[in-house]
């Protein structure tokens, strides 16, 4: 017989030697959540993640490039939240502190920090709300998009003064990148990279995340700027267009699993570096199942991860970031 593929199947030396894909920890992203207290809170709905104090959030940078994981990205949960998000940009938030910290006591670290509003909203949305006219009762209210273009624009501007290396705008307002750049440019920022959330869906596959950040909207819908699922590949890669044009560096689709599709579909489209934001709610249908005994967690973890690469993603966010390295590391 003249076609046999197993022939290449035969040996982990033959496998190996013919793999198109492979993972490496510099490809990974490891995301640290932040809070204004002492000590580490771990969170119930994410087995093996925690809140971590800034001293913490130090410990868990070093942790990663250790791991030969070079990047990471911050999430700050203030103390105290208002209906402006206005420790967002305060210059002293916890953000701003933790980032500072990391890049004095790790400065081999790539800091990414999450522009964004929603940890330190008072409702939970990525922005201050404004009343959709004619709706009434609790979907009467979204975010108000121009007005909150100026306070991401801030945001980002006080990440990049505290010495974050990329601003990570997730908030889906029309123009935050555009907004972003300008006002980096003007601050005198104008090597920073903005890794837009390009392409992000509303997504059920948050709700871990959001018990995490304390986020959870009190009212109105995050449909009324997230993407929704069933759109098609038109609308993403619209998305995309706009911020490839207002000057987005990297583009993102997030969920990943569920949006392989998506990401594959930008891969071909763009030549910007697209990554995969494998979130909260995928990581936690994998511990959960592994706590049961369902899944085995290390196979189930690497070829997800790796399944991700295949489909384009360059980077990857991931929650597995620490494990999936050190698992990589024993298999060497
Ligand atoms: C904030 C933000 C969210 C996530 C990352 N940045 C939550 C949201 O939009 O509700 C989700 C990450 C995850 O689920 O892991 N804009
Ligand atoms: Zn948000």
């Amino acid at each position: 017989m003249q076609d046999r593929p197993r022939r290449l199947r035969r040996t982990p030396a033959l496998r190996a030697l013919t793999r198109e894909v492979r993972l490496h920890p510099e490809q990974f992203i490891h995301p640290i959540f932040v809070h204004e207290q002492e000590g580490e809170t771990p969170i119930a709905t994410m087995p093996g993640v925690s809140r971590h104090s800034i001293a913490g959030a130090v410990q868990q940078a070093r942790t990663a490039l250790a791991l030969g994981i070079p990047s990471v990205i911050l999430f700050g949960i203030p103390d105290h939240k208002d209906a402006l998000g206005t420790q967002a940009y305060a210059d002293d938030g916890i953000i701003q502190r933790a980032t500072r910290a990391i890049k004095a006591e790790v400065p081999g670290v790539t800091v990414i920090t999450d522009t964004c509003l929603c940890e330190y909203t008072d409702h939970g949305h990525c922005g201050p709300l404004c009343e959709i006219p004619h709706v009434q009762g609790p979907d009467a209210w979204t975010v108000d998009n121009d007005p909150t273009l100026d306070l991401l624009a801030r945001t980002a501007v006080s990440q990049a003064r505290a010495g974050a290396d990329v601003v990570a705008p997730s908030t889906m307002m029309d123009g935050m990148v555009g907004a972003i750049r300008a006002a980096l440019d003007e601050a005198g920022f104008t090597h920073t990279p903005i890794m837009s959330y390009a392409v992000k869906y509303a997504s059920a596959y948050y709700g871990p995340f959001r018990d995490a950040a304390g986020s959870t909207p009190s009212v109105g819908n995050r449909a009324t700027y997230q993407m929704d699922p069933a759109g098609g590949h038109r609308e993403a890669l619209r998305e995309a267009r706009l911020d490839v044009q207002q000057g987005a560096d990297t583009l993102m689709v997030k969920p990943a699993l569920a949006y392989l599709d998506v990401l594959k579909v930008l891969r071909d489209e763009f030549d910007l570096p697209v990554i995969a934001y494998n979130v909260s709610g995928e990581y936690s249908l994998i511990k959960a199942a592994a706590q049961l005994g369902f899944m085995d967690e290390r196979r189930t973890v690497l070829e997800t991860l790796t399944s991700i690469r295949r489909a384009g993603a360059d980077a990857i966010i991931t929650y597995h970031a620490l494990d999936a390295a050190r698992w990589l590391r024993e298999d060497r």
